[in-house]
């Protein structure tokens, strides 16, 4: 699990939200605007298997997917579960949970690809080669924007402070001139109730069948120990293992390259 916005995008962030947070609704993702009816920003591979792509309309549905997926997940734990907001309610803190997933789940649909398979049983955000959801419009019209005001001061440390860089280096430096010239698997999770029936694999063969075809690598981030020996299983090899450090235990992170199947390299 990761984020497709780099630390550079933070200093926007931080900008911009004040400039221009009285044009928006505070409470709602926006959904109504002419560039949702707009085609999706990239060339979707073959549709196969029962995955489909999620469109604007259903951001709800496929984030309440991954929210349920990552619930017990330490790194989208880490940004929640903070020494300044330990007065806060289960409740409050599952709502932030949400929300968060929510405004990363929009960005991927406006610059990336959100696909699911079944009635919303597992859900990838995928980050296709040259895309990435810095830029100022995709941060305001996802909402992600108001991860600005709803992180605790400390959770803010975390995520724009060290989360973000730490990815972004590590990504960067894994992959090197090929960082934009591959897929990034963002987030992938099959809710509790719908898994070991396949829905990982086809949503994972449906992008890497066609990161083979143009040889193009795919990189993901692990959060959970239980996830590398399943990744092996569709070509995935371990890179190396990042650490994140302002917790009382650091919350480790596996960092997996997916060379492309075929010898042509574009
Ligand atoms: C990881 C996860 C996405 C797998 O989803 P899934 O839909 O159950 O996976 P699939 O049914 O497609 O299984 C894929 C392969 O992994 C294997 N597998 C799945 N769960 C496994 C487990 N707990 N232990 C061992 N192998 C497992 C399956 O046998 C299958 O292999 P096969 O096709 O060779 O038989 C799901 O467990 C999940 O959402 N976990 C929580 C969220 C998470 O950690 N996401 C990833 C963060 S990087």
């Amino acid at each position: 699990m990761a984020k497709a916005l780099s630390p550079v995008t933070v200093t926007l962030v931080q900008q911009k939200s004040a400039l221009k947070v009285a044009n928006y609704q505070v409470d709602e993702v926006p959904t109504s605007l002419r560039v949702l009816q707009q085609k999706p920003a990239v060339s979707v591979p073959p549709l196969t298997g029962g995955v489909r792509v999620v469109t604007a309309a259903e951001y709800k549905e496929a984030a309440a997917c991954l929210a349920e997926a990552f619930a017990e997940d330490d790194v989208a734990r880490y940004f929640i579960d903070v020494p300044d907001r330990e007065h806060w309610t289960p409740e409050e803190k599952w709502a932030l949970h949400v929300d968060i997933l929510e405004y990363v789940t929009y960005a991927h649909i406006l610059k990336g690809l959100v696909t699911t398979i079944g009635d919303f049983e597992a859900v990838a955000l995928w980050m296709p080669p040259g895309q990435n959801m810095d830029d100022t419009w995709t941060v305001l019209r996802s909402g992600m924007w108001r991860l600005q005001y709803k992180l605790s001061a400390e959770g803010k440390r975390r995520f724009f402070n060290e989360f973000l860089p730490l990815l972004h280096d590590t990504k960067h430096a894994a992959l090197g001139e090929r960082d934009d010239n591959s897929w990034y698997l963002v987030y992938i999770g099959t809710r509790p109730s719908g898994r070991g029936k396949g829905h990982c694999r086809k949503l994972m063969e449906h992008v890497t069948k066609q990161a083979d075809k143009e040889g193009l690598a795919c990189y993901l981030e692990s959060s959970n120990e239980a996830n590398p020996p399943i990744y092996r299983k569709f070509g995935f090899q371990d890179v190396r293992t990042i650490h994140l450090q302002r917790a009382d235990r650091n919350v480790i992170l596996d960092i997996m390259i997916r060379e492309p199947a075929t010898p042509e390299k574009k």
